[in-house]
């Protein structure tokens, strides 16, 4: 209501409900801008005059509230709200309105994300990929799969055995093996997935192959509060009554410790009876007959006894199982194995020096730590074991022409107490994140470049120092195998190590005020206090070899073969990208300590290779000239002399968006980082 001038302490403000308001300001960072009315409640973020945070917000609010639309473009990339709620926009109808059009003709839509990876591969003959990301229950899972059905809806053709339906139908396969309800999502993958749809010439889906990294291994053995462990565990013991499953002898979740750990083993509105019916169903359309089925289930009902198996200790040093254990017995007699051997090697171990060889007697608590790690080992057997039978069953033999790629990765993670799963998956997140920093930062140069537009210098958060933290030499991940090695390695040695290492030497580290059990890592996304301990058992991940021996001699041959000696057969993936680690991993010296699973999230570092060859500025990586590069760095490197170009990107993400049909493609849009990674993204 009155003109501002600079130094003035008060903003003389009429809201929108025509109350007048003295609104106290600090003379320095005066209020970001409202957008004008008209624009408010645009489709596309990059159309807004002013794009600061409060403006997105507000503009996704007013989109959502009041017209109840979820979708939202951010130039190419599509911003989804959770609905938590079933909205009439996913019918057969809807698609076919999609099919054939133009992204910018429509509103905001999966769909439209989907047709355009659809119409860009049919039209160029080339790859797409669509990466959907975001924070845990944002609403991934849900949206690749819209975009799968997309494709394979419009891409059906009466003659191939209902490919389209197989490839829909490995879905729910993986959802109950490896989604799990945490207290942030029902029905939470636990697993990040990459799943690539072949077409043929004529566009039309011939198969599927996914690749899976990175299971939650220990929710098997452990479930948080109002957690549960993975869904097909409590479908089979709802189904325990029937008479196929009787030989399982299993009963009600309540009567497991792997399945009543988090307090309730229902989840509401989910009735895990009926799931297991759809679970057999999607196995039988997959080709998977009954007997593999049982076979699956007969190892699922084996780990739910080893669970039951009780250790009794044995005074201080020593622990034993009762040959009558009915647990015990349940499960060597489902695998096939002699229940005094198991009895044995479950409280044992055997240590192998240069010189003799000993056999040690286990504590209680070790006995019961080898036991979850054995049954830990194997579910992700099977879990891998039921990918591999999937991508059997989804591998046609017609020659495949294009593929789309969906990655749906599990998204960002922080709760109350984060340990190793945590870690991993947030340090999963950060490379990818990296990933889209630069196709963001190359699009934009690309087109400044393209358009002679005098530079203006755009800064990214870099979010390399971080992972080099994690990754480098001497970084998190290597201190924590160096300390696995070592016979006496504990997790408070090793967070002593981080703390002499990085306390004041490293901004993306610090040490908690009242905790000396703790570190904080500042990810892109939050800052991230995990607790140290369990980090070193579950990297190392050892189960004992002998016990491993007594499985590998099982007369149940899928037992027997989850532990054989060869090498895990390479996917049948078709690419053959070769990505060199950016981490030398440490060489265990002995066969208990294969790999270590920090190690393994270097696979990622794959798939994002993959993405960055098949998204569609991969012509443009070609285009990069070595010149361009040097000048980009050039710039980089001067950016202090030209520091009315330097932007605050330490809490804004700049990007700007070439392809959009409107005039403000060129502007800068700022992605604020309150948003984490809440958005859908399609590169
Ligand atoms: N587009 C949508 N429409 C309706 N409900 C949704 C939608 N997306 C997500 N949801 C709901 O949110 C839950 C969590 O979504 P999900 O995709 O599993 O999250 P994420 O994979 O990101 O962790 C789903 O189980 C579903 O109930
Ligand atoms: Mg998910």
């Amino acid at each position: 209501t009155k003109n501002y001038r600079t130094g003035d302490h008060v903003l003389h403000l009429l809201l929108e409900d025509g109350t007048e308001l003295n609104y106290p300001v600090d003379p320095a960072p005066l209020p970001p801008l409202r957008n004008p009315d008209i624009l408010v409640g645009e489709n596309d973020l990059t159309a807004l005059s002013y794009l600061h945070e409060p403006a997105v917000l507000h503009n996704l609010k007013v989109r959502f509230v009041e017209s109840k639309l979820i979708y939202t473009y951010s130039g190419i990339i599509l911003v989804a709200m959770n609905p938590y709620k079933q909205l009439p926009i996913y019918g057969d109808a809807i698609i076919h309105a999609y099919s054939g059009q133009n992204m910018g003709d429509m509103d905001p839509h999966i769909f439209a994300v989907a047709e355009e990876a659809y119409k860009q591969m049919a039209r160029n003959n080339r790859n797409q990929s669509v990466i959907v990301s975001g924070e845990s229950g944002a609403g991934k899972t849900v949206s690749a799969r819209y975009a799968m059905r997309y494709f394979a809806t419009v891409s059906k053709s009466n003659s191939n055995a209902h490919v389209e339906d197989k490839v829909l139908a490995s879905n729910p396969i993986t959802e109950a093996v490896g989604n799990a309800k945490t207290t942030r999502n029902d029905n939470s993958s636990r697993f990040g997935k990459y799943t690539e749809i072949s077409f043929d010439q004529r566009h039309q889906i011939i198969g599927a192959n996914m690749r899976t990294y990175l299971l939650e291994k220990s929710r098997v053995v452990f479930q948080s509060e109002n957690e549960r462990n993975y869904h097909i565990f409590y479908q089979l013991c709802a189904s325990a009554l029937q008479p196929e499953f009787k030989h399982l002898k299993l009963g009600h979740a309540e009567e497991f410790n792997y399945t009543r750990m988090g307090g309730n083993t229902v989840i509401e509105g989910v009735d895990d009876r009926v799931d297991m019916m759809e679970t057999q169903k999607t196995f039988t359309l997959l080709g998977l007959k009954e007997d593999f089925q049982m076979d699956v289930f007969k190892i699922l009902a084996a780990i739910l006894h080893l669970g039951n198996v009780q250790m009794t200790a044995v005074g201080d040093e020593k622990s034993s199982v009762s040959l009558e254990d009915k647990h015990l017995n349940i499960f060597c007699e489902l695998l096939d194995l002699d229940n005094d051997k198991v009895a044995q090697w479950l409280c044992h171990r055997k240590i192998i020096t240069a010189s003799e060889t000993v056999i040690k007697p286990m504590t209680k608590l070790q006995a019961l730590n080898a036991r979850d790690a054995l049954a830990k080992k194997i579910y992700s057997h099977l879990f891998d074991f039921i990918v591999e039978r999937i991508n059997k069953a989804l591998h046609f033999s017609g020659k495949q022409h294009t593929f789309i790629g969906v990655l749906d990765i599990y998204g960002f993670e922080t709760f109350d107490v984060n340990s190793f799963e945590q870690f991993c998956i947030n340090y999963a997140n950060e490379k990818l994140q990296q990933q889209f920093n630069l196709h963001v930062f190359k699009l934009e140069q690309e087109e400044y470049m393209k358009e002679d537009i005098p530079w203006t210098l755009i800064d990214f958060y870099d979010n390399q120092p971080v992972i080099d933290l994690i990754e480098a030499k001497m970084g998190i991940l290597e201190l924590l195998d160096e300390e696995c090695l070592l016979p006496q390695g504990t997790d408070e040695n090793w967070l002593q190590k981080l703390y002499n290492n990085y306390i004041n030497k490293n901004p993306f580290f610090q040490k908690p005020k009242m905790s000396n059990t703790s570190f904080i890592i500042q990810h892109f996304a939050d800052k991230v206090e995990y607790k140290s301990e369990g980090f070193l058992e579950k990297n190392r991940d050892t189960v004992y070899e002998v016990l491993i021996d007594i499985l590998r001699n099982s007369k149940f041959h899928l037992c027997a073969d989850f532990f054989q000696d060869h090498p895990v057969p390479i996917s049948p993936f078709r690419s053959t990208i070769t990505v060199k680690s950016a981490k030398t991993v440490v060489k265990p010296p002995n066969k208990q300590f294969r790999t270590t699973v920090g190690s393994k999230v270097l696979s990622l570092a794959q798939i994002v290779k993959i993405l960055n060859s098949y998204t569609p500025i991969d012509d443009f990586e070609k285009r990069v000239s070595p010149s361009f590069v040097r000048k980009v760095q050039a710039m980089l490197n001067n950016r202090e002399d030209i520091p009315q170009l330097m932007l605050d990107t330490k809490y804004l993400f700049q990007v700007t968006f070439p392809y959009t049909p409107s005039p403000h493609a060129l502007e800068i849009i700022q992605i604020p980082s309150s948003f984490k990674l809440g958005f859908l993204t399609r590169v």
